[in-house]
C-alpha cells in the first residue's frame, strides 16, 4: 500500500529545547518508517515576523537542522527541506488568498493570540497575518493528510481544510487533499519550564535545550521549582505543580520506582536533592547520545547543507506538481 505524507515544520527561531523534544521530535523520529515524511524547516514563516532581523532566523535554521539530526531524524527517511527554497509555495498562497477573506483571517484564535502577545494590532505585518494561508500552501503542496502539531496549530489545520474545501468547489476539481492534525499524547504536549512557568520558551530564560552541556543541564535540573512549601525534608510534599515531578512523569520509563518516589515524597522524608539528582541522571543519559550525534554533524557542516540543499530540490519537484494541478484548475494554463 502506498504510504500517506507527513508534513512537520518548525519556525526557526532559536535552538530546540526538551520541550520540543517530548512534545513532538521523538514522536517524529518513531512515525519516520509508517509514513513518507516531510519535514519543513519553516524559514519564511520565521520572517514573517522577523523581517528586520534575518540573521536570527539564518542562524536558527542551521542551529534547529542540528536537533533534528541529531535526536534521530534520518535523511534517508525524511526529507528535510528549506521553506524559502521552494518559490511554488508563494504562488499557491497567492491563489488561495483570492479565497479567504480578511474577516476570516481575523478570527484564527492562534494568529490573535500571537497579535496580542507581540502587540500588533493594525501595524502587524501582512506577511504575519496571512500566514495561516501560507500555511495552507505548505500543507497542500506537499498533498500531506497528516500533519503533527501541538494543540495551537489546530486552527491552522482547521483554515487548510476550508481552503481545501472552498478550493474544490470554487474550481470544480479534486486536486487538493484535506489534512488531519495529529495532537501529542495527553501530558506530553507542554513540558513546563524549569520555574514552573506554563511554557518553556528563551525569553523566560527557563528552557532546558537540546544543545545544552552536561554540566548546564545538571545545574538547570538542581535549580528548579518544586514545591515551595517543602522546606524541610522531613515535611510533607505536593507532587501536583511540582516541575520536578511533571518532568519525571515525562522522562522516567520505570513507572513503579517513580510511583514509590511520589509516595515517600507525599508522606515526607524525601527531599529534594535526591529527586532532582534522579531526574538529571535520566536526563542526562536520554540526552548523552543526542549531544553527541550533534558534535558529530556540527563538525561536518558542508554535508548538513547538503541534505538541506538535495531536500529542498526533492521537495520543490513535489510542490511544482501540486502547483501545476492548481493552474490548470483555475485555467490559467494558457499554452
Ligand atoms: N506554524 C508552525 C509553527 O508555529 C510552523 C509551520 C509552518 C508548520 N508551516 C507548517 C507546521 C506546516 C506544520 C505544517 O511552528
Amino acid at each position: 500500500m502506498e504510504k500517506e505524507n507527513l508534513l512537520t515544520g518548525d519556525r526557526p527561531t532559536g535552538k530546540l529545547h526538551i520541550g520540543h523534544y517530548m512534545g513532538s521530535l521523538k514522536k517524529r523520529v518513531e512515525l519516520q518508517d509508517q509514513y513518507n515524511n516531510f519535514i519543513m524547516i519553516a524559514d519564511q514563516q520565521a520572517l514573517t515576523d522577523n523581517a528586520r532581523d534575518p540573521k536570527k532566523i539564518q542562524n536558527s535554521l542551521i542551529e534547529v537542522m542540528l536537533d533534528y539530526l541529531s535526536v534521530g531524524i534520518d535523511p534517508m527517511k525524511s526529507n528535510i527541506f528549506v521553506q524559502s527554497q521552494i518559490p511554488e509555495l508563494n504562488e499557491l498562497t497567492m491563489h488561495y488568498l483570492n479565497l479567504v477573506s480578511i474577516a476570516r483571517l481575523k478570527r484564527n484564535p492562534t494568529v490573535k493570540n500571537e497579535m496580542k502577545e507581540k502587540n500588533f494590532g493594525d501595524s502587524v505585518p501582512t506577511g504575519f497575518f496571512i500566514y495561516p494561508v501560507s500555511q495552507a500552501a505548505d500543507i497542500t503542496a506537499f498533498k500531506a493528510s497528516v500533519v503533527p502539531v501541538g494543540e495551537d496549530q489546530i486552527p491552522m489545520i482547521e483554515q487548510t481544510n476550508e481552503i481545501v474545501k472552498t478550493f474544490n468547489y470554487v474550481y470544480n476539481q479534486n486536486v487538493l487533499n484535506r489534512a488531519q492534525a495529529l495532537l501529542p499524547k495527553k501530558g506530553l504536549g507542554r513540558l513546563p519550564g524549569i520555574d514552573g512557568k506554563s511554557k518553556m520558551s528563551k525569553s523566560l530564560d527557563n528552557a532546558i535545550y537540546l544543545s545544552d552541556s552536561s554540566d548546564i543541564i545538571q545545574k538547570k535540573i538542581m535549580s528548579m521549582y518544586t514545591d515551595p512549601n517543602h522546606i524541610r525534608v522531613e515535611d510533607p510534599g505536593q507532587i501536583e505543580d511540582n516541575t520536578v515531578f511533571t518532568y519525571l512523569d515525562a522522562f522516567c520509563s520505570d513507572k513503579h520506582t517513580l510511583s514509590k518516589m511520589k509516595e515517600h515524597y507525599k508522606t515526607g522524608g524525601l527531599g529534594d536533592v535526591k529527586v532532582k539528582k534522579y531526574l538529571n541522571e535520566i536526563i542526562q543519559s536520554e540526552l548523552e547520545p543526542i549531544r553527541n550525534r550533534r558534535e558529530y554533524y556540527q563538525n561536518n557542516l558542508d554535508y548538513v547543507y547538503k541534505i538541506l540543499k538535495d531536500g529542498s530540490n526533492k521537495a520543490r519537484s513535489t510542490a511544482s506538481q501540486t502547483l501545476f494541478d492548481v493552474r490548470k484548475a483555475i485555467g490559467i494554463n494558457y499554452f
